[in-house]
């Protein structure tokens, strides 16, 4: 057996279809959606997805393989997936991209059948976690046990109408209101005896994210809600063997953030404030006007500086910034959001420099790659039995998940060498470190 050999990762083929459950579909699901479907008919390029248009090196660097990562690492097909959803309104996916103005008519109209056919099962919603919004299209129930189960059949269901061999849930609906977790939450016994209560403190993100479980589906989540970073979830996850990952999709002005601080972090240079404000007018903005809403988001973007920064260690350059994040609900800007960070730094003996950032970007075409990829990877630690907590996807989120007494790592250039590294070490390739000695160790190792 060679080395290679002995190092792979056993991983079932992605035979078969891939169902895509999808709580939410709003204007980040359905600008997914529809771009698979272009991508599918050849009418579109899958422009920022890792899955479709990256590349990872392969061994030494005077081989020069780069080879595509779809091409060397066993992912599902485009072809093979399957949609479905659920949302509070009745829309059909085809109504509800045109309303969020995202994508142009020219890049809707040859989609509209598919769109048309995705229409959303009812939702498991409660006002009290979404105070902006309410519609008609609800499951109701004595207790959120039969809510929970309601979803498990729904899931169930849409497997079998599809002949899926398996499936993935992301969750893309709205940011619910912050609340810390209690002991509900604390175990899997306590949250299945708080959903026969019908306890308050239980979100409909976690009665998704029990349910896509029991029905044994990998269960991600794109929102900054606590859908499966609770006790309760993670101990469902490993009993069941399945993959979760979230929270919070990370693009705009946070995927901004965690590119430009690592680099200032790694010239040493100081940090006395940074000042970000948006305005974006989608109805995610809407949501998040609700200060509920809002300080669930606030605390997913704050945590970014502290763990790249690493004050501790650096006090004299660290110790002592103010980090705020604003964001303004104003609608004729629709998706296309508009950020501005204001960065005060200092250099060589303290003196003061500004980074002004003005970045006009568009939340859902920055979303829908991340979405695909998280999809994508996710089936494949599912296929390779990697159960509970898939921290090499951090790449992806604002505030990654990570098994206790761990710190999440922030900083995108480490995420990405982390993810291409699980990626060669599940495919039995060398993990690439980047020392690269053996190039010159004529020269280094001279007597
Ligand atoms: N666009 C981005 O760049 C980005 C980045 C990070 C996170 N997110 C998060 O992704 C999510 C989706 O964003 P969006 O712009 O598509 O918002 P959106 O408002 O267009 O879509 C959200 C949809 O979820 C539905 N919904 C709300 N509660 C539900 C429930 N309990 N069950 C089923 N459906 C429910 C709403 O009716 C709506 O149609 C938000 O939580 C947002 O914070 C987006």
């Amino acid at each position: 057996m060679n080395k290679k050999e002995k190092n792979r990762i056993e991983i079932a083929k992605p035979e078969g279809k891939l169902g895509v459950l999808i709580p939410g579909l709003g204007a980040v699901a359905t600008t997914f959606v529809a771009g698979v479907y272009l991508v599918r008919k050849g009418l579109g390029k899958p422009i920022g997805s890792l899955t479709q248009m990256g590349t990872i090196r392969l061994g030494r660097r005077d081989k020069k393989q780069f080879p595509l990562i779809k091409d060397v690492v066993p992912l599902a097909d485009l072809d093979d997936i399957v949609f479905g959803g659920w949302d509070i309104f009745e829309e059909n996916a085809y109504e509800v991209a045109k309303k969020a103005g995202v994508l142009s008519y020219q890049d809707i109209e040859p989609v509209e059948k598919e769109l048309k056919e995705l229409k959303p099962m009812k939702a498991v919603f409660d006002r009290n976690y979404v105070k902006k919004l309410d519609g008609p299209n609800k499951k109701s129930a004595k207790t959120k046990y039969d809510l929970a189960l309601m979803l498990i059949k729904d899931i169930e269901d849409f497997k079998k109408k599809n002949k899926l061999s398996r499936a993935v849930t992301i969750w893309c609906a709205s940011t619910e209101v912050y609340r810390k977790p209690s002991k509900v939450h604390s175990s899997l016994k306590n949250f299945e005896e708080g959903l026969k209560k019908n306890s308050e403190e239980i979100a409909p993100s976690q009665i998704y994210a029990y349910a896509s479980l029991m029905a044994g589906v990998p269960f991600i989540n794109g929102s900054p809600n606590m859908a499966c970073d609770i006790n309760a979830i993670t101990e469902l996850a490993i009993q069941k063997h399945l993959p979760i990952a979230g929270k919070d999709f990370k693009t705009g002005q946070t995927l901004m953030k965690t590119i430009l601080a690592p680099g200032l972090k790694a010239r040493l240079l100081g940090l006395d404030g940074w000042f970000s404000t948006n305005i974006l007018g989608n109805r995610d903005g809407e949501v998040l006007d609700d200060p509920g809403s809002f300080k669930s988001k606030e605390v997913s973007k704050l945590s970014v500086l502290d763990t790249i920064l690493q004050p501790d260690l650096y006090p004299e350059l660290y110790g002592d910034f103010t980090h705020k994040v604003r964001i303004e609900y104003y609608p004729p800007r629709g998706d296309n959001k508009e950020g501005w960070d204001n960065i005060d730094i200092f250099g060589w003996l303290g003196y003061p420099m500004q980074i002004k950032v003005n970045f006009l970007c568009r939340d859902s075409i920055l979303a829908a790659p991340v979405v695909l990829d998280l999809v994508l990877f996710t089936d494949l630690a599912q296929r390779a039995n990697m159960a509970g907590i898939q921290e090499w996807l951090s790449f992806y989120f604002k505030s990654p998940q990570v098994k206790e007494g761990l710190y999440p790592e922030h900083d995108l250039f480490i995420q990405q060498m982390k993810l291409k590294n699980t990626l060669r070490y599940m495919i039995g390739e060398d993990l690439i470190t980047h020392l690269g000695w053996d190039y010159y160790k004529a020269e280094y190792e001279r007597d």
